[in-house]
Protein backbone atom coordinates (compact mmCIF):
# COMPACT_ATOMS: atom_id res chain seq x y z
CA UNK A 1 0.00 0.00 0.00
CA UNK A 2 2.68 2.60 0.75
CA UNK A 3 4.93 1.30 -1.89
CA UNK A 4 2.00 2.36 -4.71
CA UNK A 5 0.86 5.61 -2.52
CA UNK A 6 5.14 6.54 -2.90
CA UNK A 7 4.89 5.37 -6.71
CA UNK A 8 1.32 7.58 -7.43
CA UNK A 9 3.39 10.43 -5.59
CA UNK A 10 6.22 9.79 -7.76
CA UNK A 11 4.22 10.35 -10.77
CA UNK A 12 1.74 12.81 -10.06
CA UNK A 13 5.33 14.69 -9.34
CA UNK A 14 6.75 13.89 -12.84
CA UNK A 15 3.23 14.74 -14.33
CA UNK A 16 3.89 18.35 -12.85
CA UNK A 17 7.49 18.27 -13.54
CA UNK A 18 6.01 18.13 -16.95
CA UNK A 19 3.69 20.93 -16.62
CA UNK A 20 4.72 23.54 -18.89
CA UNK A 21 7.57 26.32 -18.73
CA UNK A 22 6.84 29.36 -19.64
CA UNK A 23 8.93 29.65 -22.83
CA UNK A 24 12.46 30.48 -21.90
CA UNK A 25 12.84 33.15 -24.48
CA UNK A 26 9.32 34.74 -24.10
CA UNK A 27 8.81 38.35 -24.79
CA UNK A 28 6.48 40.80 -26.39
CA UNK A 29 7.11 43.62 -28.92
CA UNK A 30 4.88 45.89 -31.30
CA UNK A 31 4.21 45.33 -35.03
CA UNK A 32 1.48 47.85 -34.91
CA UNK A 33 -1.01 50.06 -33.33
CA UNK A 34 -0.02 49.47 -29.64
CA UNK A 35 -3.05 50.22 -28.47
CA UNK A 36 -5.05 47.68 -30.02
CA UNK A 37 -2.17 44.92 -30.96
CA UNK A 38 0.69 43.05 -29.46
CA UNK A 39 2.68 40.04 -30.46
CA UNK A 40 3.86 37.30 -28.24
CA UNK A 41 7.44 35.46 -29.64
CA UNK A 42 9.76 32.53 -28.04
CA UNK A 43 12.45 30.22 -29.62
CA UNK A 44 12.33 26.62 -29.66
CA UNK A 45 14.80 24.05 -30.15
CA UNK A 46 17.96 23.37 -28.14
CA UNK A 47 17.81 24.40 -24.34
CA UNK A 48 14.34 25.96 -25.07
CA UNK A 49 11.83 23.00 -25.94
CA UNK A 50 10.84 21.29 -28.16
CA UNK A 51 10.43 22.43 -31.59
CA UNK A 52 6.74 22.52 -33.13
CA UNK A 53 6.17 19.80 -35.78
CA UNK A 54 6.10 21.72 -38.77
CA UNK A 55 3.08 23.46 -39.87
CA UNK A 56 1.24 22.43 -36.40
CA UNK A 57 2.24 25.58 -34.33
CA UNK A 58 1.49 25.92 -30.41
CA UNK A 59 -1.59 26.36 -28.72
CA UNK A 60 -2.35 29.64 -26.96
CA UNK A 61 -4.60 30.37 -24.76
CA UNK A 62 -6.02 34.15 -24.15
CA UNK A 63 -8.35 36.33 -22.89
CA UNK A 64 -8.72 39.55 -21.56
CA UNK A 65 -8.73 39.39 -18.00
CA UNK A 66 -11.77 39.11 -16.01
CA UNK A 67 -13.50 37.06 -19.24
CA UNK A 68 -14.72 33.88 -17.91
CA UNK A 69 -14.18 32.22 -21.29
CA UNK A 70 -10.85 31.67 -23.11
CA UNK A 71 -10.06 32.08 -26.85
CA UNK A 72 -7.81 29.38 -28.54
CA UNK A 73 -4.93 30.73 -31.42
CA UNK A 74 -2.09 28.93 -32.88
CA UNK A 75 1.43 30.07 -32.81
CA UNK A 76 3.01 30.33 -35.97
CA UNK A 77 6.69 29.07 -36.71
CA UNK A 78 9.58 29.70 -38.41
CA UNK A 79 12.77 28.94 -38.84
CA UNK A 80 15.44 30.84 -36.75
CA UNK A 81 18.46 32.17 -38.95
CA UNK A 82 21.53 30.54 -38.01
CA UNK A 83 24.05 31.95 -39.76
CA UNK A 84 27.12 29.37 -38.63
CA UNK A 85 25.20 26.41 -39.42
CA UNK A 86 23.76 27.24 -42.74
CA UNK A 87 21.08 25.02 -44.45
CA UNK A 88 20.54 24.03 -40.87
CA UNK A 89 18.97 26.23 -38.62
CA UNK A 90 18.71 24.27 -34.93
CA UNK A 91 16.13 26.95 -33.32
CA UNK A 92 12.63 27.68 -34.17
CA UNK A 93 10.83 31.28 -34.04
CA UNK A 94 6.72 30.51 -32.56
CA UNK A 95 4.68 34.03 -33.14
CA UNK A 96 1.44 34.88 -31.85
CA UNK A 97 -0.16 38.42 -33.12
CA UNK A 98 -3.17 39.82 -31.27
CA UNK A 99 -4.93 42.23 -33.57
CA UNK A 100 -8.22 44.15 -32.26
CA UNK A 101 -7.68 44.43 -28.59
CA UNK A 102 -9.15 47.24 -26.52
CA UNK A 103 -6.81 49.94 -25.48
CA UNK A 104 -5.54 50.36 -21.97
CA UNK A 105 -7.07 46.65 -21.08
CA UNK A 106 -4.71 43.85 -19.23
CA UNK A 107 -4.39 40.60 -21.07
CA UNK A 108 -3.67 36.80 -20.24
CA UNK A 109 -2.27 34.09 -22.31
CA UNK A 110 -0.94 30.70 -21.97
CA UNK A 111 1.22 29.00 -24.22
CA UNK A 112 0.38 25.18 -23.81
CA UNK A 113 0.20 24.18 -20.39
CA UNK A 114 2.73 26.44 -19.11
CA UNK A 115 1.76 28.98 -16.43
CA UNK A 116 -0.13 32.60 -17.28
CA UNK A 117 1.25 35.59 -18.54
CA UNK A 118 0.10 38.80 -18.68
CA UNK A 119 0.20 42.20 -20.28
CA UNK A 120 -1.29 45.52 -21.18
CA UNK A 121 -2.17 47.07 -23.95
CA UNK A 122 -1.28 51.29 -24.75
CA UNK A 123 -4.35 53.07 -23.18
CA UNK A 124 -5.92 55.66 -25.13
CA UNK A 125 -5.14 58.76 -23.69
CA UNK A 126 -2.16 59.31 -21.47
CA UNK A 127 -4.17 59.36 -18.14
CA UNK A 128 -2.61 60.94 -15.20
CA UNK A 129 0.79 59.78 -16.00
CA UNK A 130 2.38 56.89 -18.10
CA UNK A 131 5.92 55.96 -17.62
CA UNK A 132 8.13 54.10 -20.59
CA UNK A 133 11.62 53.51 -19.96
CA UNK A 134 14.75 53.84 -23.23
CA UNK A 135 18.58 53.21 -23.19
CA UNK A 136 20.77 51.14 -25.94
CA UNK A 137 23.91 48.93 -26.20
CA UNK A 138 22.96 46.26 -23.83
CA UNK A 139 24.59 42.77 -24.42
CA UNK A 140 23.53 40.09 -21.70
CA UNK A 141 26.16 41.14 -19.23
CA UNK A 142 25.53 41.52 -15.03
CA UNK A 143 25.28 45.25 -15.13
CA UNK A 144 22.37 44.76 -18.47
CA UNK A 145 20.36 42.21 -16.30
CA UNK A 146 20.21 44.42 -13.25
CA UNK A 147 19.70 47.79 -14.93
CA UNK A 148 17.33 46.16 -17.41
CA UNK A 149 15.55 44.59 -14.19
CA UNK A 150 15.99 48.19 -12.73
CA UNK A 151 13.84 49.85 -15.26
CA UNK A 152 11.03 46.89 -15.66
CA UNK A 153 10.79 47.49 -11.96
CA UNK A 154 9.35 50.83 -12.87
CA UNK A 155 6.05 49.62 -14.68
CA UNK A 156 7.05 51.45 -18.13
CA UNK A 157 4.26 50.56 -21.00
CA UNK A 158 7.27 49.17 -23.01
CA UNK A 159 11.41 50.05 -23.55
CA UNK A 160 12.92 51.04 -26.17
CA UNK A 161 16.30 49.91 -26.97
CA UNK A 162 17.90 52.25 -29.52
CA UNK A 163 20.72 49.76 -30.97
CA UNK A 164 23.06 47.41 -30.56
CA UNK A 165 20.99 44.67 -28.55
CA UNK A 166 22.53 41.37 -27.66
CA UNK A 167 26.31 42.03 -30.06
CA UNK A 168 25.46 39.35 -31.77
CA UNK A 169 26.16 41.00 -34.75
CA UNK A 170 23.84 39.09 -37.14
CA UNK A 171 26.21 35.83 -36.60
CA UNK A 172 26.39 34.63 -33.27
CA UNK A 173 23.05 32.86 -32.44
CA UNK A 174 23.97 31.55 -29.44
CA UNK A 175 24.72 35.13 -28.51
CA UNK A 176 21.19 36.62 -29.38
CA UNK A 177 19.58 33.73 -27.45
CA UNK A 178 21.47 34.47 -24.22
CA UNK A 179 20.00 37.90 -24.88
CA UNK A 180 16.65 36.60 -25.01
CA UNK A 181 16.66 34.79 -22.13
CA UNK A 182 17.54 37.63 -20.35
CA UNK A 183 15.33 39.55 -21.29
CA UNK A 184 12.66 36.90 -20.35
CA UNK A 185 14.10 37.24 -17.49
CA UNK A 186 13.51 40.58 -16.10
CA UNK A 187 11.14 41.85 -18.60
CA UNK A 188 8.25 42.04 -16.22
CA UNK A 189 6.73 44.48 -13.76
CA UNK A 190 6.20 44.52 -10.47
CA UNK A 191 2.43 43.25 -10.81
CA UNK A 192 4.23 40.59 -12.94
CA UNK A 193 3.36 41.91 -16.70
CA UNK A 194 5.52 41.30 -19.56
CA UNK A 195 7.27 44.52 -20.65
CA UNK A 196 6.88 45.21 -24.84
CA UNK A 197 10.02 45.63 -26.42
CA UNK A 198 10.77 48.00 -28.88
CA UNK A 199 13.76 47.62 -31.05
CA UNK A 200 15.57 50.63 -32.85
CA UNK A 201 18.60 49.22 -34.99
CA UNK A 202 22.27 49.50 -34.15
CA UNK A 203 25.62 48.37 -36.04
CA UNK A 204 26.08 45.70 -33.52
CA UNK A 205 22.76 43.97 -35.32
CA UNK A 206 24.51 43.58 -38.63
CA UNK A 207 26.96 41.86 -39.73
CA UNK A 208 29.45 44.33 -40.95
CA UNK A 209 27.51 47.16 -38.94
CA UNK A 210 26.67 48.90 -41.76
CA UNK A 211 25.48 49.70 -45.43
CA UNK A 212 27.15 48.73 -48.28
CA UNK A 213 27.63 50.31 -51.00
CA UNK A 214 25.35 49.39 -54.23
CA UNK A 215 23.52 46.45 -51.79
CA UNK A 216 20.33 46.23 -51.90
CA UNK A 217 17.01 46.97 -49.31
CA UNK A 218 17.33 42.81 -49.16
CA UNK A 219 20.88 42.24 -49.27
CA UNK A 220 21.29 44.25 -46.12
CA UNK A 221 18.16 42.71 -44.37
CA UNK A 222 20.05 39.13 -44.92
CA UNK A 223 23.06 40.53 -42.77
CA UNK A 224 20.98 41.22 -39.98
CA UNK A 225 18.79 37.96 -40.19
CA UNK A 226 18.35 38.13 -35.74
CA UNK A 227 16.94 41.69 -36.37
CA UNK A 228 14.80 41.36 -39.03
CA UNK A 229 13.49 37.74 -38.35
CA UNK A 230 12.44 39.24 -35.01
CA UNK A 231 11.28 42.74 -35.81
CA UNK A 232 10.82 42.38 -39.55
CA UNK A 233 6.85 42.69 -38.57
CA UNK A 234 7.92 46.17 -37.02
CA UNK A 235 10.36 47.16 -40.05
CA UNK A 236 8.15 45.89 -42.69
CA UNK A 237 8.85 48.92 -45.31
CA UNK A 238 12.34 49.58 -45.90
CA UNK A 239 13.56 52.65 -43.98
CA UNK A 240 12.33 54.24 -40.27
CA UNK A 241 9.75 53.42 -38.29
CA UNK A 242 6.75 55.91 -36.36
CA UNK A 243 5.02 54.17 -33.26
CA UNK A 244 2.11 56.04 -32.52
CA UNK A 245 0.43 55.74 -28.66
CA UNK A 246 -2.64 57.10 -29.46
CA UNK A 247 -2.59 60.95 -29.95
CA UNK A 248 -0.41 61.59 -27.16
CA UNK A 249 3.24 60.03 -27.89
CA UNK A 250 5.20 59.22 -31.04
CA UNK A 251 8.50 57.46 -31.53
CA UNK A 252 10.46 58.37 -34.36
CA UNK A 253 13.06 55.21 -35.11
CA UNK A 254 15.86 56.21 -37.35
CA UNK A 255 18.40 53.70 -38.78
CA UNK A 256 22.13 55.74 -38.83
CA UNK A 257 23.23 54.02 -41.84
CA UNK A 258 22.98 50.19 -40.87
CA UNK A 259 20.50 49.23 -43.43
CA UNK A 260 19.14 52.00 -44.66
CA UNK A 261 21.47 55.04 -45.73
CA UNK A 262 20.36 58.00 -43.86
CA UNK A 263 20.28 60.53 -46.53
CA UNK A 264 17.25 58.02 -47.83
CA UNK A 265 15.59 58.99 -44.31
CA UNK A 266 15.50 62.62 -43.91
CA UNK A 267 12.71 63.86 -46.37
CA UNK A 268 10.95 60.96 -43.84
CA UNK A 269 11.85 62.51 -40.60
CA UNK A 270 10.53 66.11 -41.79
CA UNK A 271 7.73 64.56 -43.14
CA UNK A 272 6.70 62.39 -39.90
CA UNK A 273 7.45 65.53 -37.49
CA UNK A 274 5.59 67.73 -39.31
CA UNK A 275 2.51 65.30 -39.05
CA UNK A 276 3.07 64.92 -35.57
CA UNK A 277 2.54 68.37 -34.83
CA UNK A 278 -0.66 68.34 -33.24
CA UNK A 279 1.04 65.15 -31.09
CA UNK A 280 2.53 66.84 -27.75
CA UNK A 281 5.23 64.50 -26.86
CA UNK A 282 7.49 63.52 -30.01
CA UNK A 283 10.87 61.87 -28.63
CA UNK A 284 13.77 60.95 -32.03
CA UNK A 285 15.71 57.81 -31.51
CA UNK A 286 18.56 56.63 -33.39
CA UNK A 287 21.61 54.48 -32.46
CA UNK A 288 25.00 56.25 -33.57
CA UNK A 289 25.64 59.48 -31.16
CA UNK A 290 25.70 62.73 -33.15
CA UNK A 291 27.27 64.42 -30.24
CA UNK A 292 29.75 61.57 -29.26
CA UNK A 293 31.89 61.26 -26.27
CA UNK A 294 34.10 58.25 -26.26
CA UNK A 295 34.85 59.61 -30.28
CA UNK A 296 35.65 62.98 -32.04
CA UNK A 297 32.45 64.90 -33.95
CA UNK A 298 34.00 63.64 -37.66
CA UNK A 299 35.27 59.94 -36.26
CA UNK A 300 32.01 58.51 -38.46
CA UNK A 301 29.95 60.70 -40.62
CA UNK A 302 26.74 59.59 -39.50
CA UNK A 303 27.41 61.61 -36.49
CA UNK A 304 28.02 64.89 -38.80
CA UNK A 305 25.50 63.59 -41.37
CA UNK A 306 22.94 63.38 -38.17
CA UNK A 307 24.28 66.60 -37.01
CA UNK A 308 24.02 68.95 -40.44
CA UNK A 309 20.84 67.62 -41.71
CA UNK A 310 18.68 65.92 -38.91
CA UNK A 311 19.07 68.14 -35.81
CA UNK A 312 17.81 71.54 -37.65
CA UNK A 313 14.53 69.14 -38.40
CA UNK A 314 13.79 68.10 -35.05
CA UNK A 315 15.22 71.81 -33.68
CA UNK A 316 12.13 73.49 -36.25
CA UNK A 317 9.98 70.50 -35.37
CA UNK A 318 8.31 70.58 -31.23
CA UNK A 319 9.89 67.44 -30.94
CA UNK A 320 10.26 66.60 -26.98
CA UNK A 321 13.87 65.94 -26.93
CA UNK A 322 16.25 62.38 -28.59
CA UNK A 323 17.87 59.64 -27.67
CA UNK A 324 21.15 58.39 -28.90
CA UNK A 325 23.42 55.73 -28.32
CA UNK A 326 27.09 53.75 -29.27
CA UNK A 327 29.45 55.86 -27.42
CA UNK A 328 28.88 53.90 -24.02
CA UNK A 329 28.25 56.56 -21.27
CA UNK A 330 25.59 58.81 -19.93
CA UNK A 331 25.88 62.04 -21.83
CA UNK A 332 22.84 65.06 -22.10
CA UNK A 333 23.89 67.39 -24.39
CA UNK A 334 21.80 70.39 -26.21
CA UNK A 335 22.05 70.63 -29.58
CA UNK A 336 23.59 73.84 -31.57
CA UNK A 337 20.39 75.23 -32.13
CA UNK A 338 21.26 75.97 -35.91
CA UNK A 339 17.58 75.52 -36.33
CA UNK A 340 15.70 78.10 -34.36
CA UNK A 341 16.27 76.16 -31.13
CA UNK A 342 17.95 73.78 -29.11
CA UNK A 343 16.73 70.47 -28.50
CA UNK A 344 17.91 68.10 -25.60
CA UNK A 345 20.16 64.71 -26.67
CA UNK A 346 20.05 62.31 -24.04
CA UNK A 347 22.47 59.54 -24.39
CA UNK A 348 25.32 58.08 -24.89
CA UNK A 349 23.98 54.01 -24.84
CA UNK A 350 25.37 52.33 -21.62
CA UNK A 351 22.37 49.64 -20.69
CA UNK A 352 25.01 46.84 -20.16
CA UNK A 353 28.56 47.41 -21.71
CA UNK A 354 31.78 48.56 -20.04
CA UNK A 355 31.22 52.32 -19.82
CA UNK A 356 33.62 54.37 -21.95
CA UNK A 357 36.10 57.53 -21.06
CA UNK A 358 34.40 61.04 -23.09
CA UNK A 359 37.34 62.23 -24.92
CA UNK A 360 35.21 64.13 -27.60
CA UNK A 361 36.60 67.72 -27.45
CA UNK A 362 33.96 69.58 -29.34
CA UNK A 363 31.05 67.44 -27.45
CA UNK A 364 32.50 67.90 -23.98
CA UNK A 365 31.52 72.01 -23.43
CA UNK A 366 28.03 70.94 -24.63
CA UNK A 367 27.60 68.86 -21.67
CA UNK A 368 24.21 69.36 -19.36
CA UNK A 369 24.89 66.30 -17.74
CA UNK A 370 27.60 63.44 -17.43
CA UNK A 371 28.43 60.43 -15.95
CA UNK A 372 30.82 57.10 -17.39
CA UNK A 373 28.06 54.64 -16.30
CA UNK A 374 25.62 52.26 -17.35
CA UNK A 375 22.19 53.90 -17.43
CA UNK A 376 18.76 53.65 -18.41
CA UNK A 377 15.92 56.36 -18.94
CA UNK A 378 12.90 56.40 -17.19
CA UNK A 379 10.15 58.26 -18.60
CA UNK A 380 7.18 59.93 -17.45
CA UNK A 381 5.12 61.78 -19.10
CA UNK A 382 2.22 63.95 -18.11
CA UNK A 383 -0.44 65.81 -20.04
CA UNK A 384 1.79 69.22 -19.39
CA UNK A 385 5.48 68.33 -18.59
CA UNK A 386 7.49 65.07 -19.07
CA UNK A 387 10.47 64.25 -16.33
CA UNK A 388 13.28 61.80 -17.72
CA UNK A 389 14.80 60.40 -14.96
CA UNK A 390 18.61 58.91 -15.50
CA UNK A 391 19.18 55.90 -13.19
CA UNK A 392 22.88 54.32 -12.89
CA UNK A 393 23.76 51.15 -11.19
CA UNK A 394 22.09 49.95 -7.93
CA UNK A 395 19.13 52.72 -9.15
CA UNK A 396 21.49 55.86 -8.39
CA UNK A 397 20.06 58.81 -9.60
CA UNK A 398 22.65 60.54 -12.38
CA UNK A 399 20.57 62.45 -13.62
CA UNK A 400 16.80 64.44 -13.82
CA UNK A 401 15.68 67.00 -16.69
CA UNK A 402 11.88 67.87 -17.43
CA UNK A 403 10.50 69.34 -20.75
CA UNK A 404 6.99 71.43 -21.06
CA UNK A 405 4.70 70.93 -23.99
CA UNK A 406 5.54 73.47 -26.92
CA UNK A 407 2.58 75.65 -27.32
CA UNK A 408 1.05 74.00 -30.28
FE1 LIG B 1 26.98 50.80 -31.60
Amino acid sequence: MNRSLVIFGFLLLCGLGQAGEVPKTLHLTWEGDPCTTMTAQWLRGPGLGDRPEKGKGEEVRWKKAGDPMWQVARSTSTEFPDPQKMGMPRWSLSRVRWKGLEAGQEYVFQVEDSPEQSFRTAPLDIGEELIFAEGGDSDSTRAAEEMLTLACQKNPLFFSLGGDISYSDGKDVAREIRFWEMWHRVAHGTDGKLIPFVPGIGNHEVQGGYWQEGATSADMKKRAPFFFALFGGLYQKDGPVALDFGDYLSLLLLDTGHITPMERQTDWLEKNLAARKSVPWVFVSWHIACYPSARTWNQQPMSGYARSQWIPLIEKSDATAIFNHHDHDMQRVESEGKGGRKVMVLGNGSIGVEPREAVCKESIPMRKAYAQENYVNIVTLRKKSVEVVTLGRKGRELDRVEFSTRSK
